[in-house]
């Protein structure tokens, strides 16, 4: 599969730093959002998904799903945390019944969703974290796919380039 270019990139240089990162993107989240979460191994998936988390008001310590495949925090939207690494099958993803956990109260994201990107309820936000040179840098590459981000294209640039500037 060809990547496509990602619309932004940032690094972050500490753990702090992408919970920091994911706290500025709280302010463009609709309800009803999906955030796939992709990478490499490691990288800072669930940390992006606490800084997000806490950003939306929840108020409890967001740990990995990986062994749960889902979590669900109460917040001033409800955060769905998913980790699909484990789904051996495609058809497992039926079972998480992601089409009723995207609802109008909620942001669903989804650690390796890129995996499961045809069977999901529709357009998302992904963020792909990867391993930089030195043991805490990373690289944070945005892209939008589907209609449901389209237009918020400008503003996830903004948070791109915010956090680059800091
Ligand atoms: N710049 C950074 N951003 C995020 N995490 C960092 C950074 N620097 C160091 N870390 C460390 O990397 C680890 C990231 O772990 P985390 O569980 O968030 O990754 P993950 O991508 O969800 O892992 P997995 O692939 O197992 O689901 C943490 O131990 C965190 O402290
Ligand atoms: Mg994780």
């Amino acid at each position: 599969m060809v990547e496509s270019r990602p619309l932004a990139a940032v690094s972050t240089t500490s753990v702090d730093g992408t919970r920091r990162l994911a706290a500025a993107l709280a302010d463009l989240i609709r309800p009803g959002d999906l955030i796939v979460l992709c990478g490499d191994l490691g990288a800072g998936k669930t940390a992006f998904t606490q800084g997000l988390g806490a950003a939306l008001g929840v108020e409890v310590p967001i740990t990995s799903p990986t062994f749960t495949l889902a979590n669900r925090y109460p917040g001033a939207l409800t955060v769905h945390h998913l980790d699909v690494y484990r789904l051996v099958h495609i058809d497992e993803v039926a079972d998480l019944g992601l089409h009723e956990l995207v609802d109008d109260a909620s942001v669903t994201v989804v650690e390796w969703g890129d995996a499961i990107a045809g069977a999901l309820p529709g357009g998302f936000l992904e963020v792909r974290l990867l391993l930089g040179d030195r043991p805490d840098d990373r690289q944070v590459e945005f892209r939008t796919v589907g209609t449901e981000w389209a237009d918020r294209e400008p503003a996830v640039l903004a948070v791109a380039s915010r956090a680059t500037g800091e």
